[in-house]
């Protein structure tokens, strides 16, 4: 990269982009960009002027306080909700209004707050559901099963094995996710995400509720899929410890608006976001 100093032509245009992580791997480009949006629910603005980016390889935490907004903007960025502001830029260019589906096929996939599984189908079963935006043979090929379809039966399965067996869930494929421990089915839930094979992959909360062991593991199934997959990866979580070690860098929202953004280090001596989670009331209320 040349020393130069380029000047902004637009407030959209990051002129200090980092290189690396904090740890030295090298950052790729812009992937997404959100430009100032701004997401209203009646009289509720749950997003409030927010802009910020995602780059090529990263892991990007979104932090705040309940209520701050975050899945909100997951939801934008996955087309659940549409923004009556804002832009946003999606590898280079700016994207349309789109439905979640359109948006899965982009290479955009996600985990949900709440578990979003179907209970009495087995692990496999459910893992198998992710591929949906891989399923291109017609339906009547699929009907009259051959050619086509049953090349894509066979690579779909041979995709889900692999992930299986990444996640080290063997043992459960064939048992109704229903019955299994909490943290086992967001590690299937994750599962589902991982056989779509998404560049960008969304995680709203995969540690809530687990203790510190199965914390340990999700943290590290999140860095094995950066590292080995190259997946780039938005996440919210609310456990300070992990954002902090495995995130490359982070945004922090309070109340819909930002309040902070940087490598873990900026972000843990902004002063804002020290009083965002002491409870200090912020000016603006
Ligand atoms: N579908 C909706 N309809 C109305 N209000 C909504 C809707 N979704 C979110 N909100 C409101 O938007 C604000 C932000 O909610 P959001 O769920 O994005 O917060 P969050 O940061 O994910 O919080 P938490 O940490 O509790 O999950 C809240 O005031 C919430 O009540
Ligand atoms: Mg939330």
């Amino acid at each position: 990269m040349s020393e130069s100093v380029t000047v902004a032509e637009s407030p959209a245009q990051d002129t200090h982009l980092p290189d690396t992580t904090p740890d030295g791997r090298p950052l790729g480009g812009t992937l997404m960009e959100m430009k100032n949006i701004t997401l209203r629910f009646g009289g509720v603005v749950a997003i409030k002027d927010i802009s910020f980016d995602i780059r090529e390889g990263e892991i990007r935490a979104i932090i705040g306080p309940n209520g701050a907004g975050k899945s909100s903007m997951l939801n934008v960025i996955n087309g659940f909700y549409h923004p009556q502001e804002g832009e946003i830029w999606f590898r280079g260019e700016r994207r349309r209004a789109m439905k979640p589906h359109q948006i899965a096929h982009l290479g955009i996939a996600r985990t949900f707050q709440n578990i979003a599984l179907f209970k009495g189908m087995s692990t496999l079963d459910n893992i198998m559901t992710g591929r949906f935006t891989h399923m291109k043979a017609s339906l009547l090929s699929q009907v009259i099963w051959h050619g086509k379809a049953a090349r894509e039966e066979e690579e779909n399965r041979e995709k889900v094995e692999r992930i299986i067996d990444f996640l080290e869930i063997q043992a459960i494929r064939k048992t109704p996710v229903g019955r299994l421990p909490y943290g086992l089915q967001k590690r299937v839930e994750l599962g589902r995400a991982l056989v779509a094979e998404p560049s960008l992959l969304l995680l709203d909360e995969p540690m809530a509720g687990m203790n510190v062991e199965e914390k340990e593991d999700m943290s590290r199934f999140i860095l094995d899929v950066n590292e080995e997959f190259g997946t780039t990866i938005a996440l919210i979580e609310h456990d300070m410890g992990v954002v902090m070690d495995i995130s490359d860098r982070v945004v922090v929202l309070d109340y819909g608006r930002k309040i902070g953004d940087g490598n873990p280090d900026e972000v843990r001596s902004n002063q804002a976001v020290i009083d965002a989670y002491l409870g200090v009331p912020n000016d603006d209320d």
